[in-house]
């Protein structure tokens, strides 16, 4: 008999988006058969993978800082008789291919977001020999028909992904490039995942897709709202939230549901990008600010407890003064429970890089501080007037003080309070006493009821 192979280590940094969150974890179900095991210490790990973001030249280039660090390390394994295998995944990997290992050859192999399922093979030939490395090439198979179904959740809440990829060539954007076109996921496929998360004791699942509301099932049909209403009969799902959604695939269906189920949470993100019409049809946004309002409006009937969140840009260019006061107008309008404020950042190959007018950094850097000033009073603002209020908290985990646990709220605001570690995975109503931009604390009202895990409908 050939003893057996010792394990491996594995350590994974995810940079990004959501997706980027579960594509690692579904990079560590796929190598856990080939012996792989997670170390939060990449000098002690044998395969280092970045899990990449491209979005912003800053996201990019925080992965060559990363790299060089890593290949320090794989130096000195080397010095000492060892060998470390790194790879690089996500959206810098599909963008930039073999540049990556011209930039730092030190990276033994390159995958993109629609190839991890090859990850095994990848892996297994780089042991073997260092020859063919890169596998960043749209596979013609579907991905997730590749990979296990099996998936090992690690908590009360999941994100799981139910569509990738985006049609809407947003000017300033390379998601579609890094993430190909639109697809969904079929809703049987999805449904199976969450049923077995459900089983694992996941009681909130977070539905990601680069254009989430875009969704349809490829067998029967049906969009967003169709395979909410399928996941809310499941038992134990009891939350159910999707992020993120385009202005323009928020269909009367969508909006309905809202009002008429519960495990939707009464939080949307949403966003808009920029307050001007002007900047918007610059953006190939392909919406304006009055139809986004009314938009917003057409929810709130639905759902009026509902909080919006968003994402803006400043300085994309040719944005004037007047178009930022624009911005900061919409913003009050808003009124935001949080949001994602970023400068424009000019990312080569989309179609905003070429533009004329692009704002000089302090400029960006002056309207961002604006910006986010009055964000931040919005938050400071919609956190202070949960408190007297009674909220729904999903315990998650112990908190940092003794017998404290911290949960969300259904607007996804942190919620501390002294409670029993045992009603980790329940939910419970709390008095929220006080508030921070942050988080929000409070006391435990009752016992909840302690409904059977796995009721029947
Ligand atoms: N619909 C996508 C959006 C991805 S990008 C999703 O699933 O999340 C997230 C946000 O990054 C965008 O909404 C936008 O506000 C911002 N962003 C994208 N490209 C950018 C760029 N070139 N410069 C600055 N911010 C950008
Ligand atoms: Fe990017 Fe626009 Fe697509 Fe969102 S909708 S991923 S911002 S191109
Ligand atoms: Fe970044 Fe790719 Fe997500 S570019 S934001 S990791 S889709």
């Amino acid at each position: 008999m050939t003893p057996a192979a010792p394990p491996k280590r594995l350590f994974i940094k995810t940079y990004g988006c959501q997706m980027n969150v579960y594509d690692s974890e579904r990079m560590a179900d796929v190598l856990a058969p080939l012996g792989y095991g997670m170390t939060d210490t990449p000098e002690d790990a044998d395969l280092v993978v970045l899990n990449t973001c491209h979005i912003r030249e800053k996201a990019t280039e925080k992965v060559y800082s990363e790299l060089g660090q890593i290949r320090l390390m794989k130096l000195a394994r080397q010095e000492a008789g060892g060998a470390m295998t790194i790879a690089v995944a996500g959206c810098v990997a599909q963008a930039e291919g073999e540049e990556i290992m011209r930039r730092q050859p030190a990276v033994d192999l390159v995958v993109g977001p629609q190839a991890y399922h090859q990850l095994p093979e990848l892996i297994a030939r780089t042991h073997r020999a260092r020859g063919e490395r890169l596998a960043a090439d749209f596979a013609a198979e579907d991905k997730f028909d590749a990979l296990p179904t099996a998936r090992n959740a690690s908590g009360v809440t999941a994100f799981l992904t139910v569509q990738e990829g985006c049609d809407k060539f947003c000017t300033f954007c390379v998601v579609p490039y890094t993430r190909g076109a639109e697809w969904s996921r079929p809703a049987a496929a999805i449904l199976a995942e969450a049923r077995s998360l459900a089983d694992q004791g996941v009681r909130e699942v977070t539905l990601l897709g680069q254009n989430v509301n875009a969704y349809r099932d490829p067998d029967a049909g049906g969009g967003l709202a169709a395979l909410a209403r399928a996941l809310a009969k499941i038992p134990g799902l009891d939350r159910i939230r999707y992020t993120t959604s385009h202005p323009r695939d928020m269909d009367d269906e969508l909006i309905a549901a809202h009002g008429e189920l519960d495990a939707f949470m009464p939080f949307l993100h949403l966003p808009v990008q920029s307050g001007s019409d002007r900047i918007l049809k610059a953006m190939n946004r392909g919406h304006t600010v009055e139809a986004y309002l009314k938009l917003i409006e057409k929810i709130r009937a639905a759902r009026p407890d509902i909080a919006i969140s968003s994402d803006y840009i400043v300085g994309f260019p040719g944005e004037r003064d007047s178009d930022f006061e624009a911005t900061l107008a919409l913003v009050r309008q808003m009124s935001h429970a949080s949001a994602f404020s970023f400068k424009y950042s000019r990312r080569p190959g989309t179609p905003a890089a070429a533009l004329p007018g692009q704002v000089a950094e302090e400029v960006k850097a002056e309207r961002l501080a604006r910006l986010q000033a009055v964000l931040d009073e919005q938050q400071v603002a919609f956190n202070a007037a949960q408190v007297g209020k009674t909220l729904p908290v999903l315990f998650e985990r112990l908190g940092r003080h003794p017998g404290q646990l911290v949960g969300r709220s259904p607007y996804l605001q942190g919620v501390h309070a002294q409670a029993d570690p045992s009603l980790i995975g329940q939910i419970a109503p709390v008095r929220i006493e006080a508030a921070s931009k942050n988080s929000l604390s409070g006391v435990l009202v009752e016992s909840p009821v302690q409904a059977p895990a796995l009721e029947p409908l």
